[in-house]
């Protein structure tokens, strides 16, 4: 009989990353992945960035809860970010009687024997201890574009911005060794990929403490644009993408690269957090507003045809109107191609989590609008900018909403639906950009 999984995934594309891992196993194992929760294994892969994040985990568990008793021989699975908090694994073990299998992500390399364990018989297996080596490389994946793939190139984060939990659950920055990521890609582009996306919390500090066999080495030996440079020369690969930049560590070298190499895709996700010198002091961003626009001007004037995307938080502790203003003036400063705009969240354990004057929700909804329609309107009159203009688009899929239309993406990021055959999927081609439609495009390929 046909055995069966589903994996929901929260989160970042780490997370997607690892869910790809999770598919590679489970089709190894001989199961396959259905579009729905009534599979003989159902696992979550969760993110604890912000605390709706956890609730929403809790919400679905409640609905898994109704299918199980359906299918009392179903496997309920929870991983990723949200079970390396000892807290939420408790509350897991005590109140969700139901789930079968948790681990986090510094054990998600033992995911074949923990489930081997689950069906040898054993009701519940908890193992969220804290291993870090890199065996989770190792695993079997299964893309979820035969095109395109996510490599991580660095795992952790030692930045402990104050608002972040990031540090705390995903542990020390830790960076692969380079020959290992380029093999990995030359292994990737065998297989067709054209489109590679470098994935790390800081890819800019990549280096510093590099893995090779489960051992740590300190020292640099090699920097995140020397590897970008490296990758950029691996025949057959077409495009290079990267995520995330921290600001305090974004090199001239870096900004070279972007620009003269010309697989490396014109896209740069910069976050600014706040535009008050004083809340990122306040959240050990180790940057001013004035050295973000200044480096934002002088990768404009490097790249100008790159758009930077960037995330904000709206109402961390101690945010007054005037620090606000500061953020919207680097909004309006900046001219973000797009912008990620978050409510501050306060996640326990982390240093902002005590600061005092924690702002109103009222306040924050206010701001939080008055944000939202900003970057709305700029990305808006950014994406005009283009209109007529031929470029390369990578074509992703078919569009959900207009028959006959297949969706692609540009160099930019930013995506364009235009008429096609679905034989096109996974091919660059030139379209050019006939309408702007607020954040994305309508063409046509020539
Ligand atoms: N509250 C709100 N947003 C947060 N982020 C990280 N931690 C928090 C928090 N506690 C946002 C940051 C980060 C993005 C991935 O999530 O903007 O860049
Ligand atoms: Fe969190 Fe800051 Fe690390 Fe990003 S750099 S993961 S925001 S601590």
């Amino acid at each position: 009989m046909l055995k069966t999984y589903h994996i929901t995934t929260f989160g970042c594309q780490m997370n997607a990353r690892d869910s790809e891992k999770l598919s590679g196993v489970l089709e190894e194992m001989g199961y396959e992945e259905i579009d729905s929760e009534s599979a003989d294994i159902v696992l979550i892969n969760t993110c604890t960035v912000r605390e709706n994040a956890n609730e929403r985990v809790y919400g679905h568990l409640g609905q898994l809860k109704n299918i199980k008793k359906k299918n009392p021989g179903m496997i309920i699975g929870i991983c990723g970010c949200m079970m390396q908090e000892l807290d939420e694994v408790e509350k897991i073990k005590k109140s969700y009687p139901f789930v079968n299998l948790v681990f986090g992500t510094h054990n998600i390399w033992k995911f074949p024997k923990l489930l081997q364990q689950v069906l040898n018989g054993q009701k519940r297996v908890f193992d969220t201890v804290e291993e870090i080596n890199d065996e989770a490389d190792k695993l079997p994946v299964k893309r979820v574009y035969q095109f395109k793939s996510g490599v991580n190139i660095m795992y952790g984060c030692d930045n402990f911005c104050t608002y972040c939990i990031v540090p705390y659950v995903r542990g020390r920055e830790r960076s692969r060794n380079p020959e290992e990521i380029l093999d990995e890609i030359r292994r990737l582009v065998k297989s067709g990929v054209v489109e590679v996306m470098l994935l790390g919390q800081n890819v800019n500090s990549y280096g510093k403490r590099v893995m090779k066999d489960g051992v740590i080495t300190d020292g640099s030996t090699i920097t995140f644009a020397q590897l970008l440079r490296e990758v950029c020369s691996i025949d057959g690969l077409e495009r290079v993408r990267f995520m995330t930049s921290h600001p305090k560590d974004l090199s001239d070298e870096l900004i070279d690269v972007i620009a003269s190499k010309p697989k490396v895709c014109h896209h740069l996700h910069l976050p600014l957090q706040s535009g008050s010198s004083k809340l990122l002091k306040k959240m050990n961003r180790h940057y001013t507003k004035e050295s973000y626009i200044e480096l934002v001007e002088k990768i404009r004037k490097a790249v100008p045809d790159i758009s930077i995307t960037t995330d904000i938080i709206v109402g961390f502790p101690g945010e007054t109107d005037e620090d606000f203003e500061d953020t919207m003036d680097v909004v309006n400063k900046a001219g973000y191609e797009s912008a990620f705009t978050f409510i501050y969240s306060k996640r326990t354990g982390t240093p902002a989590a005590d600061f005092p004057d924690q702002v109103s929700p009222e306040v924050i909804k206010s701001r939080f609008d008055r944000l939202l329609t900003r970057v709305q309107e700029i990305a808006a009159e950014k994406t005009l900018i283009h209109v007529g203009k031929e470029m390369s688009a990578l074509i992703e899929d078919t569009d959900d909403h207009l028959d006959g239309y297949l969706t692609g993406r540009l160099s930019n990021n930013m995506v364009v639906h235009v008429p096609g055959d679905k034989c096109l999927i996974g091919k660059i081609v030139n379209v050019r950009l006939n309408e702007a439609k607020g954040f994305y495009y309508l063409g046509e390929i020539i």
